[in-house]
């Protein structure tokens, strides 16, 4: 069975430590980092799975491996199969702030995992799905290092739900992980029932609007 982790950045106390303890600290995370392979910044300049992402805003780095496994989240009840292969689901006319969405699929031993299909749906900016048609909804496969790169549009609330973007990850001969994606700094957050800080991407603002970065990890 596929099991997905998130990649929870690591943090380096340097304030309180002694000298002895930063050099040995600054080094271990050194060569975990060596270990993890290149961190998601590396995703913005190398080759991209997606034609679309070029000319983007850079993306935030995801840079430590995974420790723990990303939790499957309900499908909801506007999963459609069939969505069109894309990496871009913006359409002429569409209003919402932009939004870069990029990361890795990776092992909990931090390899890339290529060839695993993540299909994404979402609201747009009113908090709406197109539930006759495929708008805001495609799929992709990651590359030969693990990166997907979607863009895309920051997602509306709607009654009972915070910001969020549905996704299943489908590995080949494994089980397909269906799980949600989250938005850091955003009030209704904490009023939504099924909302997991494990699942909040990294986002950082850009010249065009957002950039968010979300490592996904299996257990191999
Ligand atoms: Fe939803």
């Amino acid at each position: 069975m596929l099991e997905l982790v998130a990649n929870k950045p690591r943090r380096v106390g340097f304030g309180v430590m002694q000298v002895p303890a930063i050099w040995f600290t600054a080094v271990a995370a050194v060569l975990a980092l060596s270990a993890c392979g290149a961190p998601s910044t590396t995703a913005s300049t190398a080759s991209s799975p997606s034609s679309a992402a070029s000319g983007s805003p850079a993306t935030a780095s995801t840079d430590a491996c995974p420790t723990q496994l990303t939790p499957a989240q309900t499908e909801g009840p506007y999963f459609k199969p069939g969505s069109p292969p894309r990496t871009s689901l913006i359409e002429s006319g569409m209003t919402g702030t932009r939004l870069l969405l990029s990361g890795r699929v990776l092992t909990l031993a931090c390899a890339p995992v290529a060839g695993v299909t993540l299909d994404f749906w979402q609201a747009d900016a009113g908090g709406t799905y197109d539930n006759s048609g495929y708008r805001l909804r495609g799929h992709q496969s990651t590359d030969a290092a693990g990166r997907y790169s979607l863009e895309t549009i920051v997602p509306g609330e709607y009654p009972g739900r915070t910001e969020h973007i549905h996704v299943k990850l489908r590995a080949p001969g494994k089980a397909v992980l269906t799980t949600q994606l989250y938005f850091p700094d955003v009030a209704s957050n904490q009023q939504d029932s099924i909302f997991d800080p494990h699942l909040l991407v990294t986002m950082q603002s850009t010249a065009t609007g957002k950039a968010a970065t979300f490592d996904f990890v299996t257990s191999g």
